[in-house]
């Protein structure tokens, strides 16, 4: 086996953030809250309120300075995440500073859309590219019963908005969610092709323990189905840049995406870190391998100095998460890291 290289050899072949196992960290996802105005169950436990206070989150300015920082190491898309990223005030503002960063091509933002409708069009105006919006059923009750509150049409019209922003294409996601929202998928797929939007149908992540009392439930029959209801044949182009794989009708009008995490791995093309909002830099979505960067930064550190803290962070990124093999773990909840 080739001996790994050293961290400062592999530094000296690339200024841009590599890992052990060769993967460039092009990707940075930003939780700017871990609060939420849901209580979606397979994100947070029932009656959850051990939020970090505001005082331990980053400003804006923080976040722009690390953002800068990543940009110069070679991050060219920057996500904006929660929690739920807009019950934060002043958003706009933050995505309109990091629209001012030269290097950053894309920034998206992840939403459960409640809050979306009013402030769509102020976002676009910011300099948001693109965004997600969960949708985990259209039956407002079955809805309600996921979220803990009767918000549907809110979302509904979040979508509209966004689309009507010029915020596309607007992607929605779906959790599989055993026994639940099952029997609403061939509706909801309908319901993104009559509108145009971009349905991804995501495999529940044991996440918090919450996920692990329902079962796992892969996505592999509902795809064959849906695949065969709409004549779906598989995109062979690239699209999207993350982990979805996709599938299109005949026509090429409309596409649906699939996330598997736990019936096939994608960790060996993972791109991307996580800043939650307490200024820690996650390196796995499953695994709770970490560095705080609030510290160095309070602490007056230099911008080179934090760049050698993310180099070293990076070091740490592990190779792939363990849902399967480790089911026992308890990683911390969603709405700590954004998803
Ligand atoms: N499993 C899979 N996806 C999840 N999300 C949140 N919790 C989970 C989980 N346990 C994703 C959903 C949601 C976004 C905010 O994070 O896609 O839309
Ligand atoms: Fe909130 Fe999103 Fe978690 Fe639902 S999944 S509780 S909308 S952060």
């Amino acid at each position: 086996m080739p001996a790994i290289p050293s961290i400062a050899e592999r530094q000296e072949q690339s200024p841009v953030l590599r890992d052990r196992f060769g993967r460039d960290i092009r990707y940075l996802r930003i939780s700017v809250t871990d609060k939420c105005d849901l209580r979606c169950n397979y994100c947070m436990p029932k009656g959850f309120r051990d939020f970090t206070e505001p005082a331990a989150w980053l400003t804006y300015p923080e976040i722009l300075r690390l953002t800068r920082i990543f940009a110069a190491l070679g991050t060219r898309r920057v996500r904006i995440t929660g929690g739920e990223p807009l019950t934060r005030k002043g958003l706009p503002q933050l995505i309109a500073g990091i629209r001012a960063i030269e290097r950053v091509e894309d920034i998206s933002l992840s939403t459960n859309g409640t809050l979306l409708a009013p402030v769509a069009a102020e976002l676009q105006a910011a300099g948001l590219n693109r965004l997600n919006v969960s949708l985990d059923s259209l039956d407002r009750a079955c809805w309600a019963g996921i979220t803990g509150a009767d918000k549907l049409p809110h979302v509904l019209a979040g979508l509209e908005a966004a689309r009507a922003a010029g915020l596309g294409p607007v992607k929605v996601n779906m959790v599989l969610l055993k026994g639940v929202n099952e029997h609403e998928i061939p509706a909801v797929v309908r319901y993104c092709f009559e509108h145009g939007y971009i349905l991804r149908l995501i495999e529940e992540m044991p996440m918090g323990q919450t996920g692990s009392v329902r079962g796992m439930a892969t996505l592999e029959t509902i795809r064959q189905q849906l695949v065969s209801e709409f004549g779906l044949i598989p995109v062979t182009r690239e699209l999207g840049g993350g982990p979805a794989r996709y599938w299109e009708t005949p026509d090429g009008h409309n596409s649906l995406g699939f996330i598997t995490p736990m019936s096939q791995h994608f960790c060996a093309s993972c791109n991307r870190v996580r800043l939650a909002s307490d200024g820690r830099l996650y390196l796995c979505l499953g695994q709770e391998h970490s560095v705080d960067l609030r510290a160095p930064l309070r602490d007056g550190c230099s911008d080179a100095e934090l760049t050698a803290i993310i180099r070293q962070a990076i070091e740490l990124k592990p190779e792939k998460h363990e849902f399967r093999e480790q089911p026992q773990q308890i990683i911390r909840f969603m709405s700590h890291t954004g998803g």
